[in-house]
């Protein structure tokens, strides 16, 4: 690039004639203009931009950054817009509900800010079909994120992020030298703030419906200095292109999240124990279950909360192979009707995208009926329970495991009076499923998007005496 010379007035100062004083103040002016004006961000975005301004995946990818291409398309940022349950809830329910309903209108776009942001940024709305392999289809792409270089506002949440794309790419260096294009250091690429401003999200009814940030930001995590890409986008040792120098810490981008039952299982520890170790039929014993949060800087679960479900089962199996479902005690608080597996139907408002204005709803829960719940359940404006999170006029009780914190939880089991003398044993087992059951059934999702992922187990054993 030429760079143009910048020579200073020579031959000492000038005395402003009336052009220069006018063409000054005009200079003044405009910059006035553009300072009140910063660059659109959020959903004054939208249509700002085309979709030449942005490179493909595959040019970054294919022979420089070849690692974190790999890397990048196995994790779900690749898939944001393709995958199946995205595809499904964005054109089954989302954009014939916004098409029907005025307040939710702007999700019609609105859902892409996040899940396709060059297609928003392009004013394509709605993008093509994933089936029609366009570019919606790059999802959250290397220039998404690499072309970012602050947010709008003082809370990052509703892709309020500012994008400046061009030759100069941002990262987390300074002073480096590519071949291809210019770099640039953005500090803010480094901050838990830039992950927020997509994984904080609030409803048309400003409802904070997704607040994985927002959870950090309050946690022992943020505290600590620990931020998402410690947990997410881990440094190792490596080149981070091709012809590129080696570093120590070269960021991976992995982004292992729930799609990743790896990384789920093992999140919560268990202990169960009773209080007695021995006991006759007729007797009652209680259990105690602690479940401890070791491994989430946020909560757990968190991000899509209307979706995902986690659940304690705890069963007693006696000497003779016997299965007992040990309830949970209820503790009384506002809500907790909800945080306890019931029969109930819920999530009726999907019959407004469905042109089923009386649909009945579907299994609020599909787990046994008993089971505590790890939730925060959201209603949609006439109280329902919904999964529609751009559909959430409020939120109910957050019994969801925080970081770091432990919940205690407690079963009392009055021995049935024919019980076979011999080791009880009791085993508390923590589920996890990414949606409701009931209701990917119902949507036809892939049964891959609720298998059950086993978080963790544990068993005591009671002694029954003759
Ligand atoms: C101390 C490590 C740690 C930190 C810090 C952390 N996470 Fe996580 N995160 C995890 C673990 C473990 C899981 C898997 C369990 C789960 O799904 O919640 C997870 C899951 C997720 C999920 C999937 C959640 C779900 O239930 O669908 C998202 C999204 C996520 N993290 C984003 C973030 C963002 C954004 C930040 C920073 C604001 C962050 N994480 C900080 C450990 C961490
Ligand atoms: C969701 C956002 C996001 C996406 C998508 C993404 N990156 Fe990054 N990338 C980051 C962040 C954040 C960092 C810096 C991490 C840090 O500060 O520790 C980074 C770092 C890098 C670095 C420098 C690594 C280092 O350690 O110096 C390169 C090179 C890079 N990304 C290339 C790519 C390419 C190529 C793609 C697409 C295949 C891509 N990125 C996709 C967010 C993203
Ligand atoms: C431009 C928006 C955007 C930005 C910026 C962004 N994400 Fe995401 N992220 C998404 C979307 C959309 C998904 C949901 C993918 C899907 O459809 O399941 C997601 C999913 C995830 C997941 C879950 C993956 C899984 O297996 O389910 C993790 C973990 C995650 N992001 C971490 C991060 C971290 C860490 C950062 C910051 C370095 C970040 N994200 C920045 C949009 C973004
Ligand atoms: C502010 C950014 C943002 C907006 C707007 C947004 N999403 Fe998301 N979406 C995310 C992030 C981040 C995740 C991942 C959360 C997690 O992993 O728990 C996600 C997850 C999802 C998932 C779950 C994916 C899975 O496989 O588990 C679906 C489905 C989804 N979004 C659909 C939509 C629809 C439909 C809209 C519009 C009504 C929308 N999203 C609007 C950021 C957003």
């Amino acid at each position: 690039m030429e760079q143009t010379q910048c020579t200073p007035g020579a031959g000492g100062a000038r005395v402003p004639t009336k052009l220069s004083l006018s063409v000054l103040g005009l200079v003044l002016l405009l910059a006035a203009v553009a300072m009140a004006q910063s660059p659109p961000a959020g959903d004054a975005a939208l249509g700002t931009r085309s979709y030449d301004d942005y490179e493909t995946p595959g040019f970054c990818g294919t022979s420089c950054h070849v690692d974190i291409y790999r890397q990048w398309t196995q994790a779900m940022m690749s898939q944001c817009y393709t995958h199946h349950w995205d595809e499904i809830e964005y054109f089954k329910l989302a954009v014939p509900h916004a098409e029907k309903d005025e307040k939710v209108a702007g999700v019609k776009a609105g859902c892409n800010g996040c899940h396709a942001p060059i297609s928003f940024l392009a004013g394509d709305v709605p993008p093509p079909h994933p089936a029609e392999n366009s570019r919606a289809n790059e999802s959250v792409s290397c220039e998404v994120c690499h072309t970012v270089t602050g947010f709008a506002g003082d809370t990052p949440y509703n892709f309020n992020w500012i994008t400046s794309p061009g030759n100069i790419k941002y990262g987390p260096r300074e002073n480096l030298a590519s071949p291809e294009h210019e770099t640039a250091k953005s500090a803010f690429l480094s901050t838990a703030e830039f992950c927020g401003t997509c994984h904080n999200e609030k409803s048309p009814y400003d409802v904070w419906v997704k607040s994985t940030h927002l959870e950090w930001s309050e946690g022992p995590y943020a505290k600590e200095g620990v931020r998402c890409h410690d947990c997410h986008m881990t440094y190792a040792p490596g080149q981070t292109a091709e012809m590129g120098a080696h570093y120590a810490d070269a960021a991976q981008h992995l982004f292992h999240g729930a799609h990743d039952p790896g990384k789920v299982r093992g999140t919560i520890e268990l202990r169960i124990h009773p209080d007695i170790i021995e006991a006759e039929p007729g007797e009652t014993v209680k259990f105690t279950l602690a479940l401890f949060n070791q491994k989430t800087g946020h909560k757990f679960p968190s991000g899509s909360v209307e979706d995902r479900i986690v659940w304690a089962h705890v069963e007693a199996t006696d000497a003779a192979g016997g299965v007992h479902h040990l309830k949970v005690n209820p503790k009384g608080f506002d809500g907790e009707q909800y945080t306890i597996g019931s029969e109930d139907l819920a999530y009726q408002d999907m019959g407004i995208a469905l042109g089923q204005p009386d649909f009945p709803g579907v299994a609020r829960d599909a787990v046994p009926p008993g089971d505590r719940i790890f939730r925060m359940p959201y209603f949609d404006p006439q109280g329902r329970m919904t999964i529609q999170q751009w559909n959430t006029a409020s939120l109910g009780v957050d019994y969801r495991l925080g970081p770091r914190e432990t919940k205690m939880e407690t079963y009392t089991f009055n021995l049935p009076d024919n019980l076979p003398p011999g080791p009880l044993a009791v085993t508390a087992t923590l589920n996890y499923r990414r949606l409701v059951k009931s209701v990917g059934d119902f949507l036809h999702v892939p049964e891959e998007e609720t298998e059950i992922i086993v978080v963790n187990t544990h068993s005591t054993i009671v002694n029954i005496l003759p």
